[in-house]
Parts: C-alpha cells; sequence; structure tokens
C-alpha cells in the first residue's frame, strides 16, 4: 500500500475506497478538506497515524472489499452512480428526516428545547440548501460534463464545492448537537430514527461529496 504520511486523504479515499470506513469511524474530514495530509487531520483530531494507517490497511486487506475504483470508471458511469446512490435516495430520505425532526421537536421540545428546536432548523435548512444544489448538478452541470465539456465548467464547479462545504458544515453541527449521534436513553422510535438517520445522512452525503469532489470534477475539469 503506497500511502505515506503526508499523503492527501482525499487521494487515499480515491484509491483505496475501503479507507473511507476508517475516516467514517474516526470522524476524519475526506471531502471538503481531501486536499490535506493524513498526518495533518489525524492531528487535528488527536488521533495516531501510524495507528490509523494500519487499521487502513486492514480494511484494505479485508477479502470483502468490493468498493468500485471511480476514479478508472467512464466519467457517466460516474454520474449515474453518484444519480442512483445518493441523489434519488436523497430526495426520499430528507423530507422523511425533516418530518421527523418536527415530530420529534414538537412531542419531546420541552426536554431539549435549545437542541431539538436548532436541530430542526438545521435539517429544514440542509434539506433547502441540498435540493437546489442537486438540482443545479443534475440540469447544469452534470449535463455539461457528459457533452464533453466540463473544461469548461470552472464556474459551476467552484459553486457545487462551497455549496459542499456549507452542507458539511450543517452536517457538523447536527453530530454536535445529536452528542455524535447517540440516542439518549428515554429517546422514542421516531427520536431514535431520526438519530440513525441522521449519521447515516451524514456518512452517505460525505461519500458523495468525495465523490464530486475529489474524483468527478478534477476529472471533468482535466476535459
Ligand atoms: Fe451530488
Ligand atoms: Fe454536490
Amino acid at each position: 500500500m503506497m500511502i505515506q504520511a503526508d499523503t492527501p486523504v482525499g487521494q487515499i479515499a480515491t484509491e483505496y475506497p475501503m479507507a473511507t470506513k476508517v475516516f467514517a469511524r474516526h470522524g476524519m474530514d475526506f471531502c471538503c478538506g481531501g486536499g490535506k495530509a493524513i498526518e495533518k487531520v489525524c492531528e487535528s483530531k488527536g488521533l495516531d497515524v501510524a495507528a490509523v494507517l494500519d487499521e487502513i490497511r486492514e480494511a484494505v486487506a479485508d477479502p470483502d472489499s468490493d468498493m468500485e475504483r471511480w476514479d478508472e470508471a467512464p466519467l457517466d458511469a460516474l454520474i449515474a452512480h453518484i444519480l442512483t446512490t445518493y441523489h434519488e435516495p436523497l430526495k426520499e430520505e430528507l423530507p422523511r428526516l425533516e418530518f421527523m425532526a418536527q415530530k420529534v421537536n414538537t412531542v419531546h421540545g420541552s426536554k431539549m428545547p435549545e437542541v431539538l428546536s436548532e436541530l430542526l432548523s438545521t435539517v429544514v435548512a440542509l434539506r433547502a440548501e441540498l435540493e437546489g444544489h442537486m438540482g443545479k448538478e443534475e440540469q447544469i452541470l452534470f449535463p455539461l460534463i457528459l457533452q464533453g465539456r466540463g473544461a469548461m465548467a470552472g464556474g459551476p464547479v467552484a459553486v457545487m464545492e462551497q455549496e459542499h462545504e456549507s452542507a458539511g458544515d450543517a452536517l457538523q453541527r447536527l453530530r454536535e448537537l445529536t452528542g455524535d449521534f447517540e440516542v439518549p436513553a428515554e429517546a422514542c422510535n421516531t427520536w431514535r430514527a431520526l438519530w440513525h438517520g441522521l449519521a447515516a445522512l451524514e456518512a452517505e452525503t460525505h461519500q458523495h461529496i468525495h465523490l464530486e469532489n475529489n474524483i468527478l470534477f478534477p476529472r471533468a475539469l482535466a476535459g
């Protein structure tokens, strides 16, 4: 495995997709901050880089590690994968999460008033942001790339990257508000489902942004 302490995390995630499981386990950002060296990311999280590299070696050696190398796939296949694996499910999942956040805030708001109301407003804003964002990718950027005109898409790509940062910040805030998605002992079923749903949203969105920021956009811009 050709990973050094100064290899950028986005490159590791691209070349060794299974490494993303290790990054997710430690809450390491590999999508928006993909250009940072793994030792720097470990340092900022108080993690031992040698131990993390061992975990990555183990994950990569796992015989069940069958995650695709999207840097080697045709761009149209990568875009189709992003649409079916991330965009389509999100369109169902975001309204479901908003509905649950609304319900938990209405029924249990008095137990954690500040947390649950900010959680609701963050979910509502993130839903609006992601829905608008996916619309722009689907109607403007992805068609440009599919027409072979990705090299001219510097402007739209910069906007998408900014929106990814903002979505990443909202997810980070949700992680803080939910106490790292640890379900409180008194939580009812909806509350529980909301916490699990938000944890899954974070994991999926990190993969989604990684595929766009670190693989699709640089390849498209390179023409
Ligand atoms: Fe997307
Ligand atoms: Fe995106």
